[in-house]
């Protein structure tokens, strides 16, 4: 079967270029220029990539990016402070703490000390409450950036059966909200399995739309998908290559090579979901400056 590359690179390129668009008009009205700060605890290697992916992504837009960086010895007392001051700074539309943090620090702790306002992530309890219930709320950027990246490719949604692999805060809880809800880019009728789901393969073999967000390599095999499936891979692992420059690769959550000749539609890693969700960042900023959503 002929499958489809769903092309986050090419679709997040042309958000990002919309939006550049957007942001050169506002300026040629006097408006301000849209900023987005990151805070960034440690070196930790992933989060220094995507913290530097995000600053990037603000660069090619025309927003202004400033990006705090803290050592990974600070207190929770002192990394709050930072929150306050940013949650003050009337320059700051919008503003995300890169995760993971220290395991001495409680992440819920930090996510609800950042303005709900501000929290262009989408994590604080108050924005996922809202988005849960319909409200307009800053949405978390993986699910957003999946149903752009289905929108944009025109995947209906209505009526089918999208499985989610993952339950994390962040993808799978979210998603499955987004998924199941009256509008145009929901209505879909959604399983959530996770690591206690008895018999996995079953159910993923219904899925009209399936979604790996479970975080192990490879884990959706050929056996696990109907043929003619709509494939959504959220994992990202780095592997040693000998056939690449820097000597890594990625790999995502899907064995690629044998899954996607079932599929009707299959999102690469990289190059699918990862783009998406850094745009995605970049409009939940953007409707911070505009005020959109609250
Ligand atoms: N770590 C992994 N993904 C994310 C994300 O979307 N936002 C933040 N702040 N940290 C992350």
């Amino acid at each position: 079967m002929d499958f489809q590359i769903l092309d986050g690179k090419l679709i997040s390129k042309q958000i990002k270029d919309e939006i550049a668009e957007e942001v050169s008009q506002m300026i040629k009205r006097g408006q301000k220029q849209p900023h987005l700060s990151a805070i960034l605890v440690g070196n930790d290697g992933a989060s220094e990539t995507y913290v530097a992916h995000k600053v990037k992504a603000c660069e090619q837009v025309g927003f202004k990016s400033s990006l705090i960086r803290l050592e990974d010895t600070v207190s929770e007392e002192a990394l709050i402070k930072e929150i306050e001051k940013l949650n003050k700074n009337n320059d700051v539309n919008g503003f995300i703490v890169q995760l993971p943090l220290p395991n001495y620090i409680s992440e819920d702790k930090i996510i609800e000390s950042i303005d709900p306002k501000k929290d262009v992530d989408g994590f604080h309890p108050v924005n996922v409450g809202r988005m849960t219930i319909g409200l307009p709320a800053f949405v978390s950027a993986t699910p957003q950036g999946i149903l752009d990246l289905m929108n944009r490719y025109k995947i209906e949604t209505s009526g089918k059966h999208c499985v989610i692999i993952g339950r994390s805060n962040i993808v799978g809880k979210p998603l499955s909200i987004l998924l199941s809800q009256k509008s145009d880019i929901g209505n879909a009728t959604v399983t959530l399995c996770h690591s206690r789901t008895q018999n996995l393969k079953e159910i993923t073999k219904q899925a009209d739309i399936l979604i790996a967000a479970i975080g192990v390599k490879e884990f959706v095999t050929k056996d696990m998908v109907k043929p003619g499936a709509v494939i959504i891979d959220v994992g990202i692992h780095r592997v040693k290559s000998d056939q690449t420059k820097s000597g890594w690769k990625l790999k995502g959550d899907v064995k690629f090579d044998e899954v996607a000749p079932l599929c009707s539609y299959i999102t690469p890693v990289p190059g699918g979901v990862g783009p998406m969700t850094i745009v995605s960042l970049i409009k939940n900023t953007l409707a911070a400056a505009k005020k959109e959503v609250y």
